[in-house]
This record gives C-alpha cells, structure tokens and sequence, in this order.
C-alpha cells in the first residue's frame, strides 16, 4: 500500500512498553452478519493471535489483553461456556508456536474458577514459557479491577496486623507490588475496539496515566494495521505525567 505524503509513521523509537487492549465488539460484529454470538468470539480469537504476532514483531515487550472479566459470568451460561471452551482451544492450539517464538504467557486474575481443562491448558502455558525472556503476553481472565485491588488491600491489612509493615511506611510502590502486575511497568497505551469510551474495571491502578486511544473497528476485524495506528497516535501524544511539556 503506497504511503500518502505526510502519512505518519511509526517511531521504531518509541514503540510503548507495555500495550493493554480491550477486545471489544465480538457479539456486534456477529450480529452485524445473522450469526450467533460465539462466533463472533471465535472470530475475536483469530484477531488475537494476530496481534500477539504483530506486538511480537514491533518490539512491544508487554501485551495485557482482557479476555474475561469477573462481570462476564452473568452472561448466558452457553456463551460463557464457549469462551471458556475457546480459551482451552487458543492454549492448545497456540502454545507450541508462543512458545517457539519465546513468549511468555502469564494470567492476570483468578483462574481457579475456570472449569477444569481451561485450568489444565491455561497451567501447561504458565510452566512451558515460564523462562521465556520475549514478549510477556498477560491474558487477564476471571478478571476485575477492584477484586485486584481489594486483594491487595487485604494482603496489606494482614502484613500490619502481623506486624511485618507499618501502616505510614505503605507507599504506591509497596502497594503495587500487591497487584496481579507485580514487577510489570504500567501500560503505556491502552486500546479499546468498538467505539465504547469506558474502562469496564479494567486495571483502575495501573492506567493512572496510560494514553487511551479508542477505535471503531469491531474486534474480530480489528488488524496490524488498526494496532499500528494506535502506536502511531500513541507516539503523537504529549505525556506529561501531571507535570508540563518537554
Ligand atoms: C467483548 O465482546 C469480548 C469478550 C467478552 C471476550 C473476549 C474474547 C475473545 C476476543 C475471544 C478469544 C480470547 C481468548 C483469550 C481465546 P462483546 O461480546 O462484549 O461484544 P459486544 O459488546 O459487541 O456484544
């Protein structure tokens, strides 16, 4: 495709750290079409693996997707039950070539309430890229912002009630190694597909000064090309962090 003139590019130089997407649009996209929902999901999963490759290739060292929230159980039990199902297939399916290409695959939430052979894919994907030093890819699962941080918050109270911290020596650093993403930098960019301008409990910690850049396309049409032009327009901003320009 020919590059119309004062096109912007993308700054090798500048490529976010840590990338966070909101799949969203998967059920609108099937709707659009007269067929069922999950199909959409599955849909959905083939622009997944797509833009774990394409994070892979631009040098994004941290890509945190959320494929399901603590809200999503009160869906239909069927459509629960498929993405479930869907996950367990994405894990089998594409754990050999993850792990060739030296990805390391972590969850993000409680997984212990997934059914049982989700649990048994998602646990073979955790110890096979456990040492692999390339992309870290969080899919955050069972996932919910505020049980993250009430976690947090518990596992606080009871290191001062064991007297192992004082409550005024707690700071964000101390805090935000509680959380899920220990050890993780912040996003830099966080996407949202489908045009919705909300946060849907997603990483409220983390996102404290993340640029959003939120994109009409549908999820399962969402491409490299739609993850490039959100670099892009990432690279365009001024962060400043609460303080002033550069
Ligand atoms: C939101 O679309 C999407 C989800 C709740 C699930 C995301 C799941 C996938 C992309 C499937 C593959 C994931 C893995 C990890 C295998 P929606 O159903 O809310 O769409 P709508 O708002 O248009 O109804």
């Amino acid at each position: 495709m020919a590059r119309k003139k004062d096109q912007p590019v993308i700054d090798k130089d500048k490529i976010p750290r840590h990338v966070a997407i909101i799949m969203d649009g998967n059920g609108r996209w099937a709707k659009k079409r007269f067929i069922p929902r999950t199909m959409g999901h599955r849909a959905g999963m083939a622009s997944l693996k797509k833009v774990v490759k394409a994070c892979d290739e631009l040098g994004i060292a941290i890509l945190t997707v959320f494929a399901f929230s603590t809200e999503n159980w009160k869906r239909p039990s069927d459509e629960v039950n498929y993405l479930m199902q869907l996950l367990a297939e994405f894990m089998r399916k594409e754990l050999d070539e993850l792990h060739q290409n030296n990805v390391r695959i972590q969850v993000l939430g409680d997984y212990r309430a997934m059914p049982a052979d989700c649990r048994i894919e998602i646990k073979r994907a955790l110890e096979m890229t456990r040492a692999n030093t390339g992309l870290i890819f969080n899919i955050a699962l069972n996932y919910g912002a505020r049980q993250e941080i009430m976690d947090a918050a518990k596992q606080l109270a009871a290191q001062i009630a064991a007297g192992e911290i004082k409550a005024e020596e707690v700071n964000e650093e101390i805090f935000s190694r509680l959380l899920y993403t220990k050890g993780m930098p912040d996003p830099d960019l966080l996407i949202r597909s489908s045009g919705e301008k909300r946060i849907s409990n997603f990483m409220l910690w983390q996102i404290a000064y993340t640029e959003l850049v939120v994109t009409d396309t549908l999820w399962p049409d969402f491409s490299e090309i739609d993850l490039i032009r959100a670099v892009i327009e990432y690279q365009q901003r001024d962060r400043k962090f609460g303080g002033l320009s550069k």
